[in-house]
């Protein structure tokens, strides 16, 4: 595992700026060439999941759709079970649903109701914490659900976005910001 300033130039390596993506005037935060690369995808993985290697973690939940590439290998790291959270109509079982709002029209999520047991310490993972809305989302289904939350742990914080100010009631670590 490298020291944070390696572990920070390593993961900003990875990530390249694509501008006017999706929409004109976005600066999209391309994690793929980080994930192609074998050293950089195994060490964020162990740094995602290092702080709670000893936190007795029983879930991961894994956010659709780029928190579900993080999330597994976290998952295995730490000896959990992996949880999806996907967008709307997705799961096929019984669900708790949230909705969150972006900057034209609202997005919901589900979770399956049986996904987490009550009491159960649960770790979620996604890429990007951007305006916190997803992350918002996630915690509440897991609370829902009479899950713990543990922590909401990402490789990239875009703090201009102020995303934290959605989760002052949740343990949030990045491993990197822009
Ligand atoms: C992106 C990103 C995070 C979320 C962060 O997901 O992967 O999940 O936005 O934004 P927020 O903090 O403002 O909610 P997106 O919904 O674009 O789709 P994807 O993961 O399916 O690509
Ligand atoms: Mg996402």
């Amino acid at each position: 595992m490298p020291a944070d300033a390696d572990l920070d130039a390593v993961i900003k390596a990875g990530i390249r700026d694509i501008p006017d993506f999706p929409s004109e005037g976005v600066l999209f935060k391309d994690i793929t060439p980080l994930l192609a690369d074998p050293v950089s995808l195994r060490t964020v993985v162990a740094a995602l999941a290092g702080p709670h290697r000893a936190g007795g973690v029983d879930a991961v939940v894994g956010l659709e759709a780029r928190g579900f590439i993080l999330a597994a290998p976290v998952a295995l790291e730490l000896d959990a079970g992996f949880v999806p959270v996907r967008k709307a109509g997705k799961l096929p079982a019984e669900t708790y649903r949230e909705s969150y709002h972006l900057e034209y029209g609202t997005a919901t999520v589900e979770m399956h109701v049986d996904a987490i047991a009550p009491g159960d310490r649960v770790l979620i993972v996604d890429d990007v914490l951007a305006t916190g809305g997803t992350g918002r989302a996630a915690v509440d289904l897991v609370r829902k659900a009479g899950g713990t939350v543990v922590g909401f742990s990402v490789l990239l914080e875009l703090g201009f976005l102020s995303g934290r100010g959605k989760l002052t009631d949740v343990d949030v670590s990045a491993l990197t910001a822009a």
